[in-house]
Formats: structure tokens, sequence, C-alpha cells
């Protein structure tokens, strides 16, 4: 009989027994901090739907940069939202467009602040789709080029990683080849290659003004009941050279995360994404729940299902409450 031998409980007794058995533990190295940088100057406008987030104009972003990089998150994600849009998204691969000015100057200012940029069009469309249209559909390998310039732009300003979001096909495989026809072959690609057609976007899409103005994502991004194929886009990015993968939204998907860890040996990255953090924070607001327990709960839940990293709007409250 296994009672009373065993009682769990023993393990449990004080807060230094707990900790010490923990399986599972979060540190600010585990975070990735997105920003929204937009034009002007001195603009730090907060997002209606994200408390605590702002859209920020460049010398904005470094004092954030700077803020994170000295609570020890080690990266930023950077998101480019250019005043002016057109249906090709040709400020998204200027060479002097808001996200490669963005990248220039945190690496001027944090040197060691690792830089990745979110390549896709969506915020850089007048129509907000994630590619150039023909025929009212997204057009999947004329916009490869575009999304391949947009890399190479960005890499060349100095981004240390480049995040392809678009979920159009064969867009790892182009950005590859032409980061290394320029020599960048150094330059890594974490690959959105697990992407979910979500609600849980709902309050990025104020942030980066993305909203596409007719149709949806469904036809690029995934099916939310399937997870046999987050393995195949998976493999597909891999053979196609993703250094990391990438599985989002990340507290609904928490199973599709274990089944990638198990799947592959590259790193594994989720996107706690923006409706995740606002249900916390209006939730808190209301005094519903504890905002902060809460926090470390979920960033914890989603190490434990297997990423190695977290792109998360809760970066720096967390890294301050770890440090
Ligand atoms: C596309 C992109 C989106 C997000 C990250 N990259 C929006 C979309 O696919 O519609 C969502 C992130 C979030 O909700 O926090 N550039």
């Amino acid at each position: 009989m296994a009672f009373p031998i065993h009682r769990p409980r023993r393990l449990r007794r004080s807060a230094a027994l707990r900790e010490m058995v923990r399986e599972t533990t979060l540190a600010p190295s585990d975070f990735i901090y997105p920003l929204f940088v937009v034009e002007g100057r001195d603009v730090r406008r907060p997002i209606g739907s994200m408390p605590g987030i702002f859209n920020l104009s460049v010398e904005h972003a470094v004092a954030e940069a700077k803020q994170a990089h000295a609570l020890g998150v080690p990266a930023v994600l950077l998101f480019g939202i250019p005043n002016h849009k057109d249906a090709q998204g040709s400020q998204a691969y200027a060479r002097e467009g808001i996200v490669q000015r963005a990248v220039r100057e945190i690496k001027n200012a944090l040197p060691d602040m690792l830089v990745i940029v979110d390549v896709c069009l969506c915020e850089y469309t007048d129509h907000g789709h994630c590619g150039i249209i023909e025929g009212g559909h997204v057009a999947n390998d004329a916009t490869l080029p575009l999304l391949s310039q947009m890399a190479v732009t960005c890499a060349q300003a100095g981004a240390d990683i480049i995040a392809p979001s678009d979920m159009l096909d064969g867009r790892v495989a182009a950005i590859r080849s032409a980061l290394d026809e320029v020599k960048l072959t150094e330059v890594p690609i974490l690959s959105y290659a697990v992407k979910y057609a979500s609600a849980f976007y709902g309050p990025f899409r104020e942030a980066a003004q993305s909203t596409p103005q007719f149709g949806d994502r469904r036809t690029h991004q995934m099916d939310p009941g399937n997870v046999r194929e987050a393995l195949k886009e998976t493999d597909l990015d891999i053979e196609e050279g993703a250094d990391m993968i990438m599985v989002k939204p990340a507290l609904s998907y928490l199973d599709v995360i274990h089944r990638v860890r198990e799947r592959v040996d590259v790193p594994v990255v989720a996107y706690n994404v923006s409706a995740e953090y606002s249900m916390v924070k209006a939730a808190a607001q209301n005094g519903w729940i504890d905002g902060d327990r809460l926090m470390l709960e979920i960033l914890t839940s989603i190490k434990r299902a297997g990423s190695d990293l977290i792109i998360t709007y809760h970066s720096l409250e967390a890294a301050k409450l770890l440090g």
C-alpha cells in the first residue's frame, strides 16, 4: 500500500523546498520584448486595448529597449508602422524605412541587445494584407521577393535575427537565399512556422494598424483545429533553412508547442500574443484575478509545454518580478 509511505506533500512544505524541486523556472533571459515603432519624434502613444504597451517613435523605442536590456531581457522584436502605406508595402523594404531606422538606432545605442525584425507586409500595405494582392487574393510567389528584400534591408541595417510572420509558402527558402546572396550568411531565421488564424491577434491589429481592409488571413494562416499540419509546416521550414521555429499563439496551443518541441532539435519559441496579454490586464483591472500571479503562471505553462523562449508583452514586468 502506497499510503502512508508516500506523501508528496513532504516536498511542498516550505518555499525553499518547493523552489529546490521546481521543474520549470522562468528567467528574464527567456523573454523577447515586442516594440511597435512609429514615425515622428517624441511619440509615446498608449495602445487602448493593450494597457502598458505603446506606439513608440524611434528614440522612445531605444529607451524602451534600454529598459529591457537593463532587466536582463536579451532581445526585442520590432514591428514598423509607416506613415505611408501603399499596395506594395514599399516602406517595408525601403532602406530608410521606419523599421530599418529603428534597427540601426537600437543597435547603435545597445550593441549587445539582440534585435529581431518581424518580416511581413501587413503593417505596410494600405489593404492590410500580408502580401501583394492579385485577383482579390494574396499572391504567394509574387510576394516572396518583397519579403526577401525586407529581410535583406533589415539585416543590412544590423538586425540580428529575421522573423518572417507572413505564412506564405516558400518564404524561408526565398529569404535564406536572398540573405546568402548578399553575404549575410550568418543571420539566422526565426520562422513563424506554425501560426494560426486566430482571434487572439485582435489588439495587435490596433497596435500595428494592420487590420485587413477586406477578407481575412485564413488562406495562409493555419486552421485552429490542426496539429499534424503544424508538424508539416515545421518540417518544411526546417528543410528550407529555418534556424528556430515559432508557434503562435501560445496559450490555446500548448499541445502544439509540446508536439513541435518533441519533433525538432532547434530552439522553439512561443508567441504569447496580444489578446493573451490584454485578457490578463482586463481581468486584473476589474479586480477579478491577481494579475502578477496569473502572468507568471501563464508564462510558466508556456515554458513547461516546451518553448525555450517566449515573445511576450509582459517581458518588462515579468523580468522585474523575477529579477
Ligand atoms: C503579422 C503579425 C501579426 C502578429 C505578429 N505578426 C498579426 C497577424 O498575423 O494578423 C500578431 C501578434 C500579436 O497578436 O501579439 N505581421
